[in-house]
């Protein structure tokens, strides 16, 4: 059978080609089999998070239906924000517990209420009274979106359009700040947490919700039409591999050799698009790594949530308003090589660390991860091959793509698919090389059949009828995966 089938470069679309059994070395330089080619991607932004700051004056939000009531509520709540502002002690208020602040906050305004007239009903009152406080002590109109645990990503584009990602797609939402002044006052709320500010002459800004959210800010000039925000929420329950298998992001058997793949050592990286949930992955393969093992993390924003007792995390840093201090990923993987790790988990390898990352794979840190943004498996390798050009060292392409083949032997391929699915679209294994063409073959994948009208995607994983070569790594070490996964056509 088509033991390891050999190249050919899949440029076209979701038919699903037959294992070819003719090789045609790709000019890329890898050697290639039968990849579904990548989901176009649509998805959203990142960010990390911040704590509330010191509140100044500033108006409220508002999303409601009725838009005479809701012009008369956004007024009523910007006067009384100014009051409350006027005449309390925000500083002694902050301190206090949340319960505290809300019963006090809630005193005044129901007062309030009565002396403007204002016909509101309990839930209004107690929503009216939720956004004041929103307003004083978190992120304004945003709170509610953060609290939502079905929303992933909040994007603000501009004072008056935030969209939020549900369930992988994106919708708009009824939430708007007052306006510009309003929205880049909770901007810089969020920035100053982490000690940065964003104005015209540093426009950029990554930033880290306290919760762990991570948070991209870019404001005028770059962002023409007002501050673009870019929330990336914190999962504070990690998807577990089972429960990937739930939702359908792959099938046992997958998740059964990924794991097994993790437990022997077998240095694999996770490819996909924005969004398309290789963090949430790497995750999920990480509590399959031994109790006993030392791990190193390193990422731009924490976000692994590894359970293991023996992690050291490290995260890098930009550079100060002064332009110095910054700390790349690179001086990062140079540092976690003298801390004795175990594994070194890289986060996202997008550059010149990626040299410093395949050496350690290659010398004994066997095992080690990392993400990359790509959207098969052969571009993974591709873009592997480019970072290590950016490092700048002097080496042949040749012997990049041996380090490259050397070094990794697993590629997992996600995707988010029109419906908003995450997938594992491909498992492939690199087994080495032939002269200079990095050798790859796909084990499982996923085979898209066709799209409904409402953009649901249908499809079944299949395994290719490959037999990995690192199955015999696995029993050396032990561990038994049946032969019968792998067979062409077997049901997954
Ligand atoms: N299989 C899945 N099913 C449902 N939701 C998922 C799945 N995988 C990931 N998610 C969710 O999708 C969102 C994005 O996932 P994740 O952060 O892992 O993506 P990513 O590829 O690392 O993104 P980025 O490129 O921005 O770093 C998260 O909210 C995560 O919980
Ligand atoms: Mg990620």
């Amino acid at each position: 059978m088509a033991g390891r089938f050999s190249f050919r470069k899949v440029t076209s679309p979701p038919v699903e080609p037959a294992l070819p059994d003719d090789a045609a070395a790709a000019p890329d330089g890898i050697a290639w089999t039968v990849f579904p080619e990548g989901e176009p991607e649509t998805a959203a932004v990142l960010a990390p998070p911040p704590p509330p700051p010191p509140p100044p004056p500033a108006p409220v939000v508002v999303a409601p239906a009725n838009p005479v009531l809701r012009d008369k509520l956004l007024d009523a709540k910007v006067r009384l924000h100014r009051r409350l502002i006027e005449e309390i002690n925000l500083s002694a208020l902050e301190k206090l517990p949340e319960e505290e602040i809300r019963k006090h906050i809630q005193q005044l305004v129901a007062q309030y209420v009565l002396v403007e007239r204002l016909a509101l009903n309990t839930q209004e009152l107690s929503d009216f009274v939720t956004e004041i406080l929103d307003e004083m002590t978190g992120l304004g109109p945003i709170e509610p979106l953060l609290k939502d645990a079905s929303i992933s990503d909040i994007l603000i584009n501009g004072h008056e359009c935030v969209y939020v990602e549900r369930g992988g797609l994106l919708e708009p939402t009824a939430v708007r700040f007052k306006d510009e002044t309003h929205l880049l006052r909770i901007v810089n709320k969020i920035v100053s947490a982490v000690g940065r500010r964003v104005d015209e002459s540093h426009p950029l800004c990554d930033a880290r919700l306290l919760d762990g959210s991570r948070v991209n800010v870019a404001v005028r000039p770059v962002a023409v039409d007002g501050p673009l925000v870019s929330i990336r929420k914190f999962s504070k329950k990690p998807l577990h591999l089972n429960k990937l298998v739930d939702v359908g992001a792959l099938r046992p058997q997958m998740a059964e050799l990924l794991a097994a793949l993790v437990k022997a050592r077998v240095t694999t990286i996770i490819s996909g698009g924005t969004g398309s949930g290789k963090t949430t992955m790497l995750n999920a393969l990480s509590a399959f790594i031994s109790d006993k093992e030392r791990l190193i993390t390193i990422e731009d924003a924490a976000e692994l949530q590894l359970q293991q007792p023996h992690v050291a995390r490290m995260e890098t840093r930009p550079p100060n308003v002064e332009g110095k201090g910054e700390i790349r990923q690179r001086d990062l993987v140079k540092n976690a090589l003298r801390m004795r790790p175990e594994r070194i988990i890289l986060g996202e390898c997008r550059g010149e660390e990626a040299f410093d990352m395949l050496q350690a794979m290659n010398t004994g840190h066997e095992g080690s991860m990392a993400t990359i943004h790509a959207n098969n498996p052969r571009e993974a390798i591709s873009r592997l091959e480019q970072m290590i050009g950016m490092a700048g060292l002097p080496m042949t392409i040749a012997s990049v793509r041996g380090q490259i083949a050397a070094a990794i032997r697993i590629v997992v391929q996600l995707s988010r698919l029109s419906d908003g699915k995450r997938k594992v679209m491909s498992i492939a294994e690199i087994t080495g090389m032939e002269g200079d063409i990095i050798q790859m073959q796909e084990i499982f994948k996923f085979v898209r059949t066709a799209t409904l009208e409402d953009g649901t995607v249908q499809g079944h994983f299949v395994a290719t009828g490959v037999r990995p070569r690192v199955l015999t790594e696995l029993t050396a070490k032990g561990i038994k995966i049946p032969s019968n996964y792998f067979d062409p056509g077997h049901p997954l």
